[in-house]
Parts: C-alpha cells; structure tokens; sequence
C-alpha cells in the first residue's frame, strides 16, 4: 500500500536537539572539504586532470572540493553508455525496476521514507543558503515516484465493441539534465529523477558552482540500487560540454533550469536537426523571473511588507520566484514603503554557518556580485535608494538588501532579472494599473496580490500573466504536489515541476488498437 504523498514536514531549527543534529552534520561536511570527486559514467568513477574548484561563497578561501571536468570526449562517452543502456533495456516504462530508486518507494516505500532524508542530511553542503532544500528534493522524489505509479499501466481510453484499445506512456531516450546552482539539491533532483522515473537514461551536467551536491545525489541513487549507466554524472563547462550535448543526435531531450540567455540558445540549437537524428527534441526550459508583488490600497498592509521582505531577500534574492518588484497602490505606498525600509534594515548579512541568527547569506559568487552591484548603481540612477546599496566582497560576496523607492515600471531594474538582494518599489493609481504594470516584463513566472477585495482577487487570477499566482502572501515557496511550479512567456516553457503534467514531459504516449 503505498502512503498518499504529504510533503515533507518543516524542521524547526528553534528546538535544539533538530538544531544540534544540522551542526553535527555540518561538521561531518566540513571533515569532507577539499576532497576531490570524479565523474560517474556507466557506474565507472573517472578523474580527470583539469577539475572544478568549489569554494564557499561566504569565504572565498575555504575549498569545498574539487571536482573532475568533463571534455567532449567523456562526454561522448557518457551519451554513449547513456544510449547503450536505454537500448539494452527496452521501452518498458518502468525498465530499471530492480532495484532502482522508483522500486525502492513502491515496494519498501517505508525504508526509503527512513532512510533518504537521513543519508541526504547527512551529505547537505553550504552555499550561501542557511540550508540547501532537502527536504523538497526529498518531496520531488516522493510525489514522482507515485505519480508514475498512476501511468505505468497506461491511461484509460475508449474502445467500442470490435476493438481494444490502450493508451500508454514510454519513455524518450538519452535524456539531458542541466541543472542551475540555485535551490542546488531540490531543482537537480527533481528534474534528474523525473527523467529517470519515467523510464529514461540521464546525462547530469550540474552547474559549475553547484557540483558536489549532485555527486551526492549520485551516492545515493547508487545506494538505492540504481544500476550502472541510467543516470551519468558529468559535470562541465556549459559553453563546451553543454553546447556539444544539446547538438549532439542522440540526444532526445533537454530539461534545463537557469537563465534566460542560456535557456534560448538551448532552445535555439536543439531546434536544429543533426546528420544522424531520428527525432526532434523534446526541451523542457525554465527560466528566469521579474517577479511582482502587487499591493492593493484595501489590504493588510504589514502583511505586504512582511510579504515583500520575505520574498524579496529570501536566499539573498537568489531565487526564479523572488519579489524583484512591488508595485503598491498610490494611496498606500508611502506607508508599505516606511514598513519594508524598517524591517530590511532589520536584517542581518553574513556567513551564514556561524552559529548566531545571520539572516542572508552571501551571493553565489563574484560574477553574481559584480552583476548584482552594477545593478545597484544602475537603480541609484532611476530611483531612490531607500535600503542598503553597498557590497563587500572581501571574505565573500556579501550585498546588503538593497530597496529602490519611485521607479519608474519601465526603468532598468524593473524590468531586468538581478537575482540578488534587490527590490524595486513602484505605484499606480487605481488596481487596473497594478496589474497593468506587474505585467509589463517578458517575464511570467510568480507574482502575489495582497488585498482584501474579493472582486480584485478574482480580476488578477483572470488578467495577472504569472505561472504561479499567490493571494495575500509571498510570491515564493512553491510546495511539490501543491502548488506546481513553472512560468509563461520568458519564463519558460511552464512545465510545472512538482504537478501533475511534469512526467509526461518526459515520454511520448504510444496507441495501440486491436480489432477483434
Ligand atoms: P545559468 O543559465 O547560468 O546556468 C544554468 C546551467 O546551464 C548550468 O548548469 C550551466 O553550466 C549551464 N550552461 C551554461 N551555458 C550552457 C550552454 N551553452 N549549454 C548548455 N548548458 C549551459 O543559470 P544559473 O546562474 O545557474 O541559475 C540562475 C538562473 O536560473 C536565474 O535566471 C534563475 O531565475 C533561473 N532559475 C529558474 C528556475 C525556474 O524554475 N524557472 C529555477 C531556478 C533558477
Ligand atoms: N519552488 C521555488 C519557489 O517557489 C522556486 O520559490
């Protein structure tokens, strides 16, 4: 009998023992800092000369690891035992079934619900997030697995009486996971066993920044019984390595994560057919955010500062959903100003592994720093700095929550994705222009409205453009199986990760009809 899915419950790092636990596991972390990693291919650990150095962004000097750096060649070779092992198995849906991470949840579903969470906190690193997102890589992994169990069998379809007729779900092929740094261990997981669940063999290119955690999915795949050759660990440079396995024939399909720019050049080249290619790829692409909070002059206004705060320095800003704009009714804006001023002056910047209650953590690193302060100066030239504005990147990347105040909707920073600790505040005279404004990005990925007017709530969930639309709370925090995650227009190809619809992304349906 397999559990209805739940998310994984919060831990509450207030109690002390849950507190001690994270320490110690942290300390075990930092026994490991230093070591290098291979690559996995085929189950076969390859280390390489030239390797990627992986430091803590909270203190540039501190060396997490260095990890081995895939060439065209070992990628070829990974695309190739890749495609051999999808080959060698069938099109069974569900051909890497004993044992495998997927069998692990159906048939000792217990075991695995114990274990994962307990090997996966052990093995969390530090990135400049107080914690990396288990426990929504532990959520991907559970609400994956039983919505394969609804589709195996194949989906229901009519047949008359002279015939029978099936529907099912096979699997693609080779299929490419590029994954972003950002939310490192929950977006890589889910994306890399969602392929894997559905029946396919995975190529895993983590960012460049990100690599260790990936390793240590890759230990625990291999822990769970995955066999060799299903998903290949091959991290990389993006513009080498990336751009050949996006070109490359075998390739069926790409599931990436990340910014705009190298989601539309992935999407550009996989458009392309190669001398070889029986297929056309599939890409499943998300993208970045210009996320909006809208505030109506009839609303709980300490709740939209609190929203706006909360969602707009959260991760250090570093997150597709956070709140990059407010724009807040005219009557009310100076007010919601004042509130989001006051408590982002409250909060607190440093390394975050430091025992005392630091709120944000450092950005990713120094080209993230450097963007992220250019941003900065662009915004002392189009609005008014109402918070922060300074940097120090010194010991690491540090950026203060930084708030701009009378922007103009059309200004640089309204407009533009930062992904850092930066807010832009703007107003509009009646909510008709709220709305016009919060959609006037490229962009469609979250955005919240907070108001207390029923007939408002029900205009923004008709005419606001977003993926993801909250009322009356932040625009971040998407949970797996509850609210599917994943955005229109610029923002992607709104695959919604974590919902319903994500895995069929992964297959092609397949009609088979007998007349009797
Ligand atoms: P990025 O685009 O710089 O890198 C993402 C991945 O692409 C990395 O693994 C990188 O190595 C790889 N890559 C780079 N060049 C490539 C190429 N030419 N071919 C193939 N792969 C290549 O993004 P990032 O800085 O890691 O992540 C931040 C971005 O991701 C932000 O824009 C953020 O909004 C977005 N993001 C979106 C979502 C979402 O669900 N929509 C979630 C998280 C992050
Ligand atoms: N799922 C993440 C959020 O909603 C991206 O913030």
């Amino acid at each position: 009998m397999v559990v209805p899915y739940k998310h994984e419950p919060f831990t509450d790092f207030s109690v002390e023992t849950n507190k001690q636990k994270l320490l110690d596991a942290l300390k075990e972390v930092e026994e490991g800092y230093g070591k290098e990693y291979p690559l996995i291919i085929g189950g076969e650990r390859i280390m390489t000369e030239d390797k990627i150095k992986v430091v803590n962004p909270a203190n540039k000097d501190e060396v997490l690891g260095y990890v081995s750096k895939a060439n065209k060649e070992l990628a070829d070779k990974a695309i190739a035992v890749a495609n051999e092992t999808f080959e060698k198995n069938g099109v069974n849906p569900i051909r890497f079934s004993e044992p495998t991470f997927y069998s692990a949840q159906q048939q000792s579903y217990g075991a695995a619900k114990r274990n994962l969470p307990h090997i996966l906190l052990k093995k969390q690193e530090s990135h400049g997030k107080k914690q990396t997102p288990i426990l929504e890589g532990i959520d991907f992994l559970e609400y994956y697995g039983r919505q394969m169990l609804r589709i195996k069998d194949g989906v229901e379809v009519e047949s008359r009486p002279i015939e029978n007729n099936r529907f099912d779900y096979i699997p693609l092929g080779v299929g490419l996971v590029i994954s972003p740094w950002n939310f490192l261990f929950a977006i890589m997981t889910g994306t890399t066993v969602a392929a894997m669940v559905t029946g396919n063999t995975v190529l895993l290119k983590p960012a460049s920044a990100t690599p260790i955690i990936a390793y240590k999915l890759m230990e625990v795949l291999e822990e769970a019984g995955m066999p060799a050759g299903v998903v290949n660990y091959i991290p990389g440079p993006g513009s080498e390595v990336g751009d050949h396995l996006v070109d490359h024939p075998k390739t069926r399909f790409v599931s990436f994560t990340g910014s705009r720019d190298v989601g539309t050049r992935i999407f550009e080249r996989a458009a392309v057919v190669h001398e070889g290619q029986k297929w056309l790829k599939r890409t499943i692409i998300e993208m970045g955010g210009k996320d909006t909070i809208v505030v109506d002059k009839e609303a709980d206004l300490e709740l939209a500062a609190q929203s706006i705060v909360q969602s707009a320095f959260g991760f250090s800003g570093q997150k597709c959903s956070a709140c990059s704009r407010a724009v807040i009714h005219e009557d009310v804006y100076d007010q919601v100003k004042d509130r989001v001023v006051e408590l982002t002056n409250e909060l607190t910047v440093g390394n975050t592994s430091d025992p005392s209650n630091i709120y944000m953590g450092p950005v990713i690193d120094q080209a993230a720093y450097d963007k992220i302060m250019s941003y900065i100066q662009i915004g002392k030239e189009e609005g008014e700095l109402l918070a922060g504005g300074t940097g120090d990147d010194t010991t690491g990347w540090f950026v203060q929550p930084t708030v701009f105040g009378n922007v103009d909707p059309k200004a640089r920073i309204m407009q533009e994705e930062i992904f850092g600790p930066v807010v832009a505040l703007s107003k509009g005279k009646d909510f008709d222009e709220l709305i016009d404004i919060a959609n006037n990005t490229e962009y469609g990925l979250t955005g919240a409205v907070i108001t207390n007017n029923r007939e408002h709530l029900e205009q923004a969930r008709e005419d606001f453009m977003v993926g993801n639309l909250y009322f009356n709370r932040g625009c971040t925090a998407a949970i797996v199986g509850y609210q599917p995650f994943g955005g229109f227009n610029m923002s992607g190809t709104d695959s919604k990760a974590g919902g319903p619809d994500y895995l069929i992304q992964h297959m092609q349906g397949k009609t088979t009809s007998e007349q009797f």
